[in-house]
């Protein structure tokens, strides 16, 4: 098992970019974990509001000695990510939040979490891959209102200040006590637990790609965690990257 290294940095631009600019010095299983960000970063370069201390801003750095650029399994850890902080809230909270393909939380259809994966591909020993992970634990109500999209955050879901230390722990944990068996037995590890917190299937969804956006009716997970929708002609369409709208 990979055993995690823990750097606590206190505001930096972005934890994603910290990882990526320390590379070489940072050992496979590093968790870079900041107590904010002035240029937190989001997916399809949106931004990821980062300035209330007390939220969850890390990033988890992999350093697999196999080829991993968009290849199986390692094109499903975010996937597998999103299983591992669903688990944790669960458990720790007894909430049931629900995954929005492919990887966002949301709790009643407003985003607690996301992740950023990027790659940095340099040479034979300084290759990565780096998981950001950004999750609302104590934002203010008024910050939330800020977001253009719906969001939430775990203290106001649980009406308490929640101790984040605890809770990076904890999915830390679940993360790297899993890991090896996620990658030796792939997406499939995750699947069932996964396609059970996905509830979009069956549902009408738009997808936003490249500047445009398709509907469709959301039909599968596919055994590659691709997403299947059937288009209104009932042409079948394997969806690999995208941004899904459905509630
Ligand atoms: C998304 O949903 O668009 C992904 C958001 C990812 C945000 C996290 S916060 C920690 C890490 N550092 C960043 O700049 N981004 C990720």
């Amino acid at each position: 098992m990979i055993k995690p290294i823990i750097i606590e940095l206190k505001e930096i631009e972005s934890t994603n970019s910290y990882a990526k600019d320390n590379l070489a010095s940072l050992q496979n299983g590093s968790v870079v974990v900041a107590q904010k960000q002035s240029a937190g970063r989001g997916r399809f370069d949106r931004k990821w509001i980062s300035d209330e201390t007390s939220n969850i801003y890390m990033s988890i750095v992999l350093k697999p000695e196999e080829a991993f650029n968009n290849q199986y399994p390692y094109q499903n850890l975010t996937q597998y990510l999103s299983v591992v902080v669903c688990r944790v809230l669960e458990s720790e909270y007894k909430i049931s939040p629900t995954i929005k393909w492919p990887n966002d939380i949301l709790i009643n259809c407003a985003k607690l979490s996301g992740i950023l994966c990027e790659a940095k591909m340099q040479n034979n020993t300084d290759n990565a891959l780096i998981l950001g992970l950004g999750l609302n634990a104590n934002i203010k109500q008024e910050t939330l209102n800020s977001i253009e999209q719906k969001a939430t955050s775990l203290n106001i879901i649980l009406d308490r200040e929640i101790d984040t230390n605890h809770l990076i722990s904890l999915i830390i944990d679940e993360f790297f006590t899993n890991y090896d068996l996620f990658i030796e037995k792939g997406f499939g590890y995750i699947k069932e637990e996964y396609i059970n917190r996905c509830d979009f299937l069956g549902k009408k969804i738009k997808i936003s790609s490249h500047n445009r956006t398709e509907e469709f009716t959301a039909k599968l997970i596919s055994d590659e965690g691709t997403l299947v929708v059937v288009d209104a002609f009932g042409m079948q369409k394997n969806i690999v990257t995208g941004d899904l709208t459905y509630c």
